[in-house]
């Protein structure tokens, strides 16, 4: 068996390492494709190096540019590396560029795509995102749903065969590296903070930052917290930042603004925060597995079940809305801790190992194949 995983982003990287992991302890090393979607050394490299992860095989250097130039781009190398290796599987993970690059690169030539975290919808079509999970999961050809509310959303379109609810991969990443985080990250005394006294912010989606007048109400949200704030920075906000003049706007006492931070740096500062305020995915799902209430930065969610939890409130960019919850999770100990306390949806933590397992066994049965 030999499998290939096309990643390219920093969620990518964590939430696909428990399957390399799972791989590598049956004794199948998987062949990586890294397209370079992310190239920062703290957007991609150092989760590589963390997270312990083997050499990559192929990285494509494919870079940034519009969604079309990003995926075609990816589309091309990808095909030539699949042409070359010819692998029994393509597995995927998630929602980005480089997920529906990888898929569609594979299936055209024949090879079966493995989605993880299929079934995902926000509903929300002007979404990049929204477009290649939908276009991925009809791609591919083994989907790993993490809930059965991502089941249902494969039903309604018609995808029934090889549809598999093994939990999220994420659960898994988070429970091998929180106590690690927990042990060696130096983190809160470097920024000086103490265990439940700051806001971990971070904010990076397309629709929130690329739009001056969105980026403007997100300032304004952020300075009038109460409370500390610590915003490690994605690219592309600090990006969006300075072309709109609104950098400076965040030089305030109570604001501390990061780098990009590596995971274990990053699930310290997750697991103490007070309150999690994101329009992250991935930072959605570990808040409700870390137990810190979190409210995210939108209208709508792919992950409805963190909100159904009683984990997770959206509160859009609405500084009116944002603030009522701060001050109410502050000083109503009763409603912070029943947010704090809401179940996780995601699974056991043992995703990556379901997966392989799953796949092996398809692929003993001569049913891992692209259907005729
Ligand atoms: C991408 C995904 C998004 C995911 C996010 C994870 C798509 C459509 N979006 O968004 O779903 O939540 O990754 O973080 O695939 N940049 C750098 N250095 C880097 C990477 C990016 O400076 O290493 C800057 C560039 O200016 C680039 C911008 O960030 O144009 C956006 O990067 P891109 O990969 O296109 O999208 P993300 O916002 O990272
Ligand atoms: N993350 C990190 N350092 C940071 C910010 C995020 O390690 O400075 C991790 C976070 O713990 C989560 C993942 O990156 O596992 C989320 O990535 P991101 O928010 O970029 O993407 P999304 O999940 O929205 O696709």
């Amino acid at each position: 068996m030999r499998p290939a995983i096309i990643f390219g982003t920093r969620p990518e990287i964590i939430k696909l390492s428990p399957v390399i992991r799972g791989f590598l302890e049956k004794n199948v090393e998987p062949l990586l494709i890294h397209t370079g979607q992310h190239y920062d050394y703290e957007m991609s490299k150092i989760f590589l190096e963390e997270l312990e992860l083997p050499e990559i095989d192929y990285h494509l250097e494919v870079g940034s540019g519009t969604q079309a130039e990003q995926t075609g781009i990816a589309m091309i190398k990808i095909e030539k590396v699949l042409m070359e290796e010819k692998p029994d599987v393509s597995i995927v993970q998630g929602d980005t560029n480089t997920v529906l690059a990888g898929a569609l690169a594979s299936v055209k030539l024949l090879i079966p795509v493995a989605h993880v975290e299929a079934g995902l919808r926000s509903f929300d079509r002007t979404m990049p995102e929204e477009i290649n999970r939908i276009l991925a999961d009809h791609a591919s050809e083994v989907l790993f749903a993490p809930t059965e509310e991502a089941k249902k959303n494969l039903e309604k379109e018609g995808i029934v065969e090889n549809v598999y609810v093994v939990g999220n991969t994420i659960v898994d990443a988070v429970l091998q590296n929180s106590e690690i985080a927990e042990r060696k990250s130096k983190i809160l005394k470097e920024l000086g903070l103490k265990e439940k006294e700051y806001i971990l912010v971070t904010a990076h989606r397309k629709e929130n930052v690329d739009y001056r007048e969105k980026l403007e109400k997100l300032v304004d949200i952020l300075t009038s917290l109460p409370l500390t704030v610590v915003y490690p920075m994605h690219p592309r906000t600090k990006k969006r930042l300075e072309e709109f003049g609104l950098i400076n706007k965040l030089n305030k006492e109570n604001i501390i603004i990061t780098k990009p931070l590596g995971y274990l740096d990053f699930l310290k500062l997750e697991k103490n925060a007070k309150i999690i305020m994101t329009d992250s995915g991935g930072i959605q799902e570990e808040a409700i597995i870390l137990g810190v209430p979190c409210l995210t930065l939108r209208y709508n969610t792919e992950r409805p079940e963190t909100v159904k939890a009683g984990g997770n409130i959206l509160v859009g960019l609405e500084k009116e809305r944002v603030l009522y919850y701060v001050t109410k999770l502050l000083e109503d100990e009763e409603f912070y801790e029943k947010m704090a306390s809401a179940k996780n949806p995601f699974g056991d933590g043992n995703a990556g190992k379901r997966i392989v397992e799953i796949l092996l066994e398809l692929k003993a049965k001569g049913k891992l194949k692209v259907r005729s």
